[in-house]
């Protein structure tokens, strides 16, 4: 039986009007434009209204578990899933294993039902399976969907009629069509298929749609439930009934017309970034022949009031995005004999960034008269970018092999990092040193502006202090490299 009829595709531009009660309410009225929803998903949309929806969030990392929390905060009976044991014991115990997530936070959501697991069966529980799973690069900067790839295998077994499932993972425009609902339909035994566009099915459909993560990590400006997210679905009821989701912990909710629009989306806002990032790190290299200071230059332009957003140059890209994001575009565009030379050239001067910070230390003990070879460098750290506990891609690895290549003793300071082992690049078997004695070093190299370090202590008891982020803004020493 087909019995309710909601309004679809409102105007992304306008703010969504179904935040109180009543709009939730209304929001099943026939609108100008309408969809029909068949039984299986007009009783999924009333436990997501009514937020008793069970939620099911694959992959507890970064991106999961805030969410996880978010949900658990707003209502939902939420379950977490990951193939990592130790996440898992680490949650049941109520610990977390994410800097800025205190274990009361934990604590407080395994009251309100919260509970994690690597047993795929209790997917079948779900009203809605959410996939925040890695998306890397291989070796050849070519993407690694293998995680992708893997749970949308776990998790077909289980996935059950009418059931809706978001990808977050960021990815390439095509992923969820192309790839996710393949192996979903694949490897359901009950032979359920993915609504597809058109007539609403009323039995032997599950729901698909695409949701960018925008979380910034770090930035405590902006809430993050005040972050609209977007949302995209193979078709209408499933945007309908992910952004119901999402209005439950997000402000707004803006609906596009298809998984493919939300793809890019997330991957226009990356590149944006990347490429801007890449446009100042050049023009830092040409103001430093010049005798210009980049930053002040930046903090000049600012103060215009339109056209105008400020981006910062530093040592290199880091984190899990800006790095790897466009370079899923770049390889897709090749199927469409197409070639992203922004992307590109973007990727080639960011990544000549860190060379250019190992550089310019051996320059500056070279006019200490002092080689690099068997100097000692203490870095100041190793987080990707200020103020958090991620070092993915961090430009400061990087840095460390390019040092160490030419025959530097490197040692790191980072509050956020008590020791660093192996990843998925690196093997370095770290542990962090305390910040006193500076003098004992050739250099001090300012990698990341972690906020606690006392820039102008840290001058006065240095030798020599390389800055690749102007933390030591309005401090004049002869001692300080800006680079
Ligand atoms: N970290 C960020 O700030 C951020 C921001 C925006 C978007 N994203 C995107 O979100 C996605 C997730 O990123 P993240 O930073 O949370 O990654 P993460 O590595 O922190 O977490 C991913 C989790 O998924 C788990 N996992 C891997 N394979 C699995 C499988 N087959 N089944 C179940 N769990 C599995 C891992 O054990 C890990 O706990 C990526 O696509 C990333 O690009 C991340």
């Amino acid at each position: 039986m087909l019995d309710a009829i909601i309004g679809s595709m409102p105007n992304p531009s306008q703010p969504n009007p179904s935040q109180t009660a009543s709009n939730r309410a209304s929001s099943s009225q026939p609108k100008s434009s309408q969809v029909v929803l068949p039984r299986i998903a007009r009783e999924r949309l009333d436990r997501l209204q009514a937020r008793t929806a069970r939620i099911g969030v694959i992959g507890l990392g970064y991106v999961g578990l805030p969410l996880s929390l978010l949900l658990s905060e707003a209502g939902f009976k939420v379950t977490g899933f990951d193939i990592d044991a130790k996440k898992v014991d680490d949650l049941e115990a109520g610990r977390s294993y994410i800097f800025r997530i205190a274990a009361a936070e934990i604590e407080g959501a395994r009251q309100k039902g919260f509970s994690a697991t690597t047993d795929f069966a209790r997917l079948s529980d779900q009203d809605a399976i959410i996939l925040c799973v890695p998306t890397p690069l291989t070796a050849h900067h070519e993407p690694d969907l293998s995680f992708v790839e893997n749970t949308a295998k776990a998790a077909a077994p289980w996935i059950r009629e009418g059931q809706l499932v978001v990808l977050e993972s960021t990815t390439y425009p095509g992923t969820t069509e192309e790839l996710l609902i393949p192996l979903l339909e694949a490897g359901n035994p009950h032979g359920l298929k993915a609504q597809a566009k058109g007539a609403a099915a009323e039995s032997g459909v599950f729901y698909v749609a695409f949701s960018p993560e925008r979380e910034d990590p770090g930035n405590v400006t902006v809430a993050r439930r005040d972050i609209p997210k977007v949302v995209g679905g193979h078709e209408a009821i499933a945007t309908e009934l992910a952004a119901t989701l999402y209005e439950g912990i997000f402000t707004r909710a803006v609906r596009v017309s298809s998984t493919r629009v939300a793809e890019m989306t997330k991957l226009l806002e990356n590149i944006y970034r990347c490429v801007n990032i890449a446009l100042v790190n050049e023009l830092k290299l040409l103001s430093l022949r010049m005798g210009v200071d980049i930053w002040e230059v930046i903090d000049a332009a600012a103060t215009k009031p339109f056209g105008f957003q400020p981006f910062y140059p530093g040592p290199g890209l880091g984190g899990h995005c800006i790095p790897i994001d466009p370079f899923y575009l770049s390889w897709k565009a090749r199927e469409f004999d197409f070639n992203t030379r922004f992307i590109e050239l973007a990727g080639e001067v960011n990544e000549a960034m860190p060379a250019h910070v190992a550089q310019s230390v051996a320059q500056a003990l070279n006019r200490h008269g002092k080689a690099m070879n068997a100097a000692r460098i203490l870095m100041l750290g190793m987080a990707y970018k200020k103020d958090i506990d991620d070092l993915r891609e961090s430009p400061s690895l990087t840095v460390i092999e390019l040092l160490r290549e030419q025959g530097a003793e490197v040692l790191y300071n980072d509050p956020y990092f008590p020791a660093v082992g192996r990843g998925r690049h690196y093997n370095l078997n770290m542990r962090s040193t305390p910040l006193t004695d500076l003098a004992q070093y050739d250099c001090v190299l300012i990698m990341t502006d972690h906020t606690e370090y006392d820039y102008r202590a840290i001058v006065d008891q240095s030798r020599l202090v390389v800055d690749t982020r102007n933390a030591t803004k309005g401090i004049a020493s002869e001692k300080i490299v800006r680079c």
